[in-house]
């Protein structure tokens, strides 16, 4: 039987997307050269399959986030989230990528200025790696040497601790490492409760409601 035009058509369309499925990043690890594309779904996928980075809406919103969230749970419980304070909104041209010196960069075409980025100096350019660890925890890290960690979400929570995280004040002393609610469970933006150590330095962990207009 032969195959008609249409047919034909609609088999290299087929097999077009599936190809595309298998170009989706779900590896682990996002290297130098490589970006994870909000247009294209792209997300990386802890080795253990427990957990996936990648951009997530809540409900009618446009407004879209880089996260992390448990894989495979069905309302899709977000357990960290990059840009809270800094949602992108044209999916079309948001990427998550590296810099030339070697910090990770969330950008949107039509802005220069990152939406969000690891921000730190002195990294060794070109031999940075980033890569979603089995326990959720997002590193930032050298290349040739995995154990050299500059940069890990675990030292910037969002609202959930996960085993393994430590709370409290980071090595770099001043800022109270803290989880901070969702302004509510449709908008990650930070909202008024927030636990952590006293910053006065008593060992005590505290849960307050911040002052704020809701
Ligand atoms: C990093 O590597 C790219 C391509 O491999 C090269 O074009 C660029 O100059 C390098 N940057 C630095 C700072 O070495
Ligand atoms: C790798 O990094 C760790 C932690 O920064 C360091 O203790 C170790 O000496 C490094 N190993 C090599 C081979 O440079």
């Amino acid at each position: 039987m032969a195959i008609d035009t249409n047919e034909a058509f609609l088999l290299i369309l087929v097999l077009l997307l599936l190809l595309r499925e298998c170009f989706t990043v779900a590896d682990d690890t996002l290297s130098m050269g490589e970006s994870l594309s909000a247009y294209t779904g792209d997300y990386l996928s802890s080795d253990n399959h427990k957990f996936e980075l990648g951009y997530f809406k809540r409900s009618n919103s446009s407004n879209i986030y880089l996260g992390i969230w448990y894989k495979g749970i069905e309302d899709q419980r977000i357990v960290w989230v990059a840009n809270r304070e800094n949602y992108l909104s044209d999916p079309y041209s948001s990427r998550l990528e590296f810099s030339n010196d070697g910090n990770l960069v969330l950008l949107q075409t039509s802005s220069e200025i990152p939406f969000w980025s690891t921000n730190l100096r002195h990294l060794p350019s070109n031999s940075t790696e980033a890569t979603l660890l089995d326990d959720g925890n997002f590193v930032l890290r050298d290349r040739s040497n995995l154990s050299t960690i500059f940069w890990e979400s675990f030292d910037h929570p969002t609202d959930t601790w996960l085993p393994g995280a430590k709370l409290g004040i980071d090595k770099v002393g001043k800022v109270p490492k803290q989880l901070i609610s969702w302004r509510n469970s449709e908008d990650p933006s930070p909202g008024v409760f927030s636990f952590g150590l006293d910053p006065n330095g008593v060992i005590q962990f505290i849960l307050e409601s911040i002052n704020s207009h809701v």
